[in-house]
């Protein structure tokens, strides 16, 4: 009754909702907002970072537990309600947790996609510079650290790399960008293949290898839980309101569980890549310094240059793989965007090119922030984080637990298990119905606590990250 309540008005606003053309258009829009930097530039420095191999591991155990259960959650009930998160969370109550609830999850993109930008800066101007032939001065090695502390020029690639983004969202051809990437997200993962395979065959590269495939319990730590689960949820683009809304877009006869499995082999599977792109180049270029496996950010765009300054044809090869690497970054810059737009247009009632703008505006003030914040901005700490950093950590350590518990909640408390399963089963059985609700009982809950106390622990300094 409520769907066909919330699908009529939605019809009376303003035409039908847009739908995906069929079930695998469903997945590749997932999966496409799924796959981006992410994947490419996030998971390889957090798994050099937070214990290589035992990172690993606890990100695939809490990918096939944790993000399952919620990747199904969201979806049903985006499906359920026919309504983005706000919208969805308000179909079920109007009070200040429902509110709450659902805003929590729409603010979230919104705050992703200045610093996001910023990182697709930093593409645009590796392509620009391999297309000027300067494949050597890339790979040197205080290279990365003086462009980024040179503010003004951060900003300029951030700027530049914004204003795509918006002109897209502008000019609406957001279905043409999707066509794309559908022929480029193949053709990098090939490049990425055959980068990894020729990382991992450089001399002293096997060590780097051992080390992000075979875990040491030595290497743990709590950060490493809690930096598998924030990338957990940015990778598979959870608890950030997106698969709600991609939910709200499906027919009844997409099957829920097997799609979910689809996005999640798929995305696991270029992580993986990149990784194996990355870590072993650590290892093979700089012994597996310690320093370099700590470099945070940077280190895609330190150690990548490298590999290919060593290999013949490597000009190709960089200009490829930061063309490539952008139209990831750009497509799903395109959808963390579109979804704060659609939010402005929803929920304040403003008119698109109005909702437009001020999303715009928003980039731009968050995203110079952090471009600034490793250059003249650089004496701003925010608990003790470069301006980017913390707003990362603010989305995915702080935020993002939370917008998960909410969603738990609402399905435990509110919806129920049982109706969930119906929706899921209205296209299919649901296999796992049992695991599923023990996951959104009590393990999604426990990993969330835990995620959020020590995350608030490493602010206070009582555990290192
Ligand atoms: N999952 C994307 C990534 O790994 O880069 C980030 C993202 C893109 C999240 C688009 C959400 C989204 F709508």
């Amino acid at each position: 009754m409520r769907k066909e309540e919330s699908t009529k008005h939605l019809l009376q606003k303003g035409g039908s909702r847009s739908a995906f053309s069929g079930k695998l258009g469903y997945v590749l829009a997932v999966a496409g907002s799924a796959v981006g930097l992410g994947n490419i530039w996030r998971f390889p420095y957090l798994a050099a970072k937070y214990g290589g191999g035992i990172f690993l591991l606890t990100y695939l155990i809490l990918m096939l537990t944790f993000g399952y259960a919620l990747i199904v959650s969201e979806t049903a009930l985006g499906r359920m309600t026919k309504r983005s998160p706000v919208g969805a969370f308000g179909t079920f109550g109007k009070s200040i947790p429902f509110r709450f609830g659902g805003w929590i999850n729409a603010v979230i993109p919104m705050l992703i996609v200045p610093y996001y930008s910023v990182i697709g800066g930093w593409v645009v101007k590796y392509l620009f510079e391999y297309l000027r032939g300067g494949t050597k001065t890339l790979a040197q090695d205080d290279y990365f650290a003086g462009f980024i502390s040179n503010g003004m020029e951060a900003e300029f690639w951030f700027l530049l790399f914004s204003l795509l983004v918006v002109a897209v969202l502008f000019a609406g051809v957001k279905q043409g960008v999707e066509r794309v990437s559908k022929i480029m997200m193949p053709l990098l993962v090939i490049l990425a293949f055959f980068v990894a395979v020729y990382s991992m065959t450089r001399p002293g590269a096997l060590a780097g290898v051992k080390y992000f495939l075979i875990p040491n319990f030595e290497n743990f730590s709590w950060m490493t839980v809690v930096a598998a689960m924030g990338q957990m949820f940015y990778s598979l683009s959870i608890a950030m309101g997106i698969l709600y809304t991609y939910g709200s877009y499906i027919k009844e006869d997409v099957d829920i569980e097997k799609s979910t499995k689809q996005v999640e082999v798929f995305d696991t599977a270029i992580a993986m890549l990149a990784g194996l792109m990355i870590i072993p180049a650590v290892f093979a270029f700089s012994g597996g310094d310690p320093d370099t496996l700590k470099a945070g950010p940077s280190l895609m765009f330190i150690t990548i240059p490298k590999v290919f300054a060593s290999m013949g044809f490597g000009t190709g090869a960089g200009i490829l793989f930061f063309l490539l690497v952008l139209l990831a970054a750009v497509t799903s810059a395109i959808s963390l965007a579109e979804s704060g737009v659609s939010t402005f247009e929803d929920q304040l009632g403003f008119s698109r090119h109005k909702s437009t703008l001020l999303m715009g505006a928003v980039i731009v003030l968050f995203g110079s922030a952090s471009a600034l914040g490793f250059g003249v901005l650089d004496f701003v700490t925010l608990l003790g984080m470069s301006i980017l950093d913390f707003f990362d950590f603010l989305t995915n350590s702080l935020m993002m637990p939370v917008a998960a518990l909410s969603t738990c909640v609402l399905v435990t408390r509110v919806v129920g298990l049982k109706k969930i399963a119906q929706e899921v089963e209205q296209s299919s059985e649901f296999k796992r119905k049992k695991m599923y609700g023990f996951f959104m009982r009590y393990l999604a809950p426990v990993c969330i606590l835990i995620i959020l106390f020590s995350s608030i622990a490493s602010v206070l300094g009582w555990i290192t990250m």
